[in-house]
């Protein structure tokens, strides 16, 4: 039963037993915006703190923060339900529509689908997405990652991802765009040509880092005409993660009957309200995300120097070949700089990094750096490509 998700995010006991302190530690693993929360969404929650406020129950339904976030994407507040996460709601969609169903998850992607789908009693099919290829297992490779499957870049084109959906019949379909870990973004009409491929089952688009990307889209404009489900996280552009946020966008009816089985009062008031502060802070969020653009490009030019080959995208992280990630992400460690190890996404020779500000990045290159003259045999298992 896969109820061990590995993700980019602090491990707390595994720092407690390396004795690392998590505020030391910087973290290349987790793609979260590192300019923020916003400060006004940091004074919103100091001046809000009293005793009454942390005594009182917060709106079961997050009344105004639906409001709000309705407006933002020109949809009805009775068309947004609010979550403690994204993760929350990838679970609840997952209990409320995947038992006994097949679900197409095209991968490799955020291993949250997968494991909600099992758990609701249900079945991944794993189709794969255009520019990848499934692959075999090694033998370097140990049985957990035999367990899950493997992918490296291929050549699957978006008329096989769609054939694929096409022969499969899905009653669900998870789609992340932007995808985590790849950093590659569907257009509107390579979604609406996928879609066509399976467009009698119940659509799911994970937005989480659609906002890093350089021109946004959303399919939330599909959500009343064709019944999709968008998904978008507040915990990534907003740098909400300590305190969990995130939202979904679908027709009322669908709305309704997740909100039947949403535990009452799962999003604290705490985060209501910062939520609430974010939704004003949209042009912070364009001049911080447009900063990480830049810093994605000079990270890649400074690994490219040092004889890496990290994969092209268009978000806030990206992918490295580098032979053997486990070893080289605990070959990091000691100098507290943490990275993602792609195992658990099926790509045991990657590493996914996101980007930093400047100071941050240059102490990462100069490990790199130290590393790759320190220890040359990792090298040889570079990918250059
Ligand atoms: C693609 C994707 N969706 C959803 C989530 C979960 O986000 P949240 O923090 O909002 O639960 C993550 C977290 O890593 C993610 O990568």
């Amino acid at each position: 039963m896969p109820t061990t998700s590995i993700h980019g995010t602090p491990d707390y006991a595994e720092l407690d037993a390396l004795g690392l302190d998590p505020a030391e530690v910087i973290y290349f693993s987790s793609n979260i915006n590192p300019y923020g929360p916003p400060p006004s969404v940091v004074e919103a929650v100091q001046d809000a703190i009293s005793r009454s406020f942390l005594a009182r129950y917060p709106d079961s339904r997050s009344q105004r923060l639906r409001e709000k976030i309705g407006a933002y994407h020109g949809l009805p507040p009775n068309a947004v339900l609010v979550g403690n996460g994204t993760a929350d709601l990838i679970w609840l969609l997952a209990h409320a529509y995947g038992n006994q169903r097949q679900a197409a998850i095209l991968s490799p992607t955020f291993s949250e689908y997968a494991d909600g789908v099992i758990m609701a009693g249900g079945h991944p099919n794993h189709l794969i997405l255009p520019g990848w290829q499934r692959i075999s297992g090694n033998n370097r490779a140990s049985f957990e990652q035999r367990r899950i499957q493997q992918f490296a870049p291929g050549r699957t084109t978006l008329d096989h991802t769609r054939q694929a959906l096409e022969s499969a019949a899905p009653w669900l379909v998870f789609i992340c765009n932007p995808n985590n870990p790849t950093g590659e973004y569907l257009s509107p009409g390579a979604l609406r040509y996928l879609w066509e491929g399976a467009s009698g089952a119940l659509w799911i688009v994970d937005e989480a880092y659609a906002e890093f990307t350089e021109d946004p889209w959303s399919a939330a404009q599909w959500v009343m005409d064709r019944g999709w489900i968008v998904l978008r996280s507040m915990t990534k552009d907003f740098a909400l993660g300590g305190l969990r946020l995130g939202y979904l966008l679908a027709d009322p009816s669908i709305i309704e009957r997740l909100q039947a089985v949403q535990p009452p009062w799962s999003v604290n008031g705490v985060a209501q309200l910062a939520g609430l502060a974010a939704m004003d802070e949209m042009t912070w969020r364009e001049e911080t995300t447009a900063r990480l653009r830049k810093e994605v490009w000079n990270l890649q030019e400074g690994l490219r120097a040092c004889g890496y080959a990290p994969l092209p995208t268009t978000v806030n992280y990206f992918l490295v070949p580098v032979g053997n990630a486990q070893s080289l992400r605990d070959r990091l460690m000691p100098s507290r700089l943490f990275v993602r190890d792609c195992a658990s996404f099926g790509l045991p020779e990657h590493i996914r990094i996101a980007a930093r500000p400047p100071h941050e990045n240059a102490r990462f290159l100069e490990a790199i750096a130290r590393l790759s003259a320190d220890n040359a045999p990792h090298l040889e298992q570079r990918h250059i490509q």
